[in-house]
């Protein structure tokens, strides 16, 4: 810097030309950066994947008490029904997309909502609550009602068999793997 400022006179092998707008021009690529990203995030909205509208429900199972329900609801439901929540940041991309994948790959798998239409074994759906595959973790991150305890575990497998029992689904399917 001080090459320029002095008397004007500097000797030619100390003009360095990067130095002094080094910064400035890195201001500016991050600028133009996180401008390109804007410009991304807006047009990456009109994706229409991510906002697709809840299925009817063809036939509800009945929970034979409250508190397994509201356990359900809470840990499954957005992904294993047709009454799918969707929080604000799950309405946008690239959220949405995420989202829409849990649910796209969890309705055909158990649906709550569809118990007209065959279900996976009693033991299946045991073993995932106990194991605690399911609720999945980045679902569990955002969902602190989805983070069940010991207990609620518990809970939610001894609603499970007593649904299986009381309103069993329509058709079990072949265990898959
Ligand atoms: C964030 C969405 C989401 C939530 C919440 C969720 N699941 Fe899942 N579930 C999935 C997806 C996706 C699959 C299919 C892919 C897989 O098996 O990982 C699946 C698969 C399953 C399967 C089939 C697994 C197998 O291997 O046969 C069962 C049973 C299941 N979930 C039960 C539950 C139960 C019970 C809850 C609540 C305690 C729950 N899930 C919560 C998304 C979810």
């Amino acid at each position: 810097m001080h090459t320029r400022r002095s008397n004007g006179q500097a000797p030619v092998n100390e003009i360095v030309e990067e130095a002094p707008d080094a910064p400035r021009r890195w201001r500016r690529w991050i600028l133009r950066a996180g401008l390109a990203l804007l410009v991304l995030f807006g047009l990456i909205q009109l994706i229409p994947f991510g906002h697709a509208s809840n299925p009817p429900v063809t036939r509800a199972a009945v929970w034979p008490s409250r508190g397994g329900q509201t356990l359900a609801e809470g840990a499954c439901y957005d992904c294993h029904s047709n009454l799918t929540k969707r929080w604000w940041a799950t309405k946008v991309a690239p959220i949405s997309w995420l989202a829409q994948n849990d649910v796209d790959g969890g309705r055909p798998q158990l649906n709550f909502s569809r118990w007209d239409t065959p279900q996976p074994a009693l033991e299946r759906v045991i073993e995932v609550v106990r194991s605690g595959s399911m609720p999945p973790l980045q679902y569990k991150l955002v969902h602190s009602n989805a983070r069940l305890s010991a207990g609620e575990r518990t809970q939610l497998v001894d609603a499970l068999t007593q649904l299986y029992f009381s309103d069993p689904p329509a058709a079990l399917r072949g265990d898959g793997g």
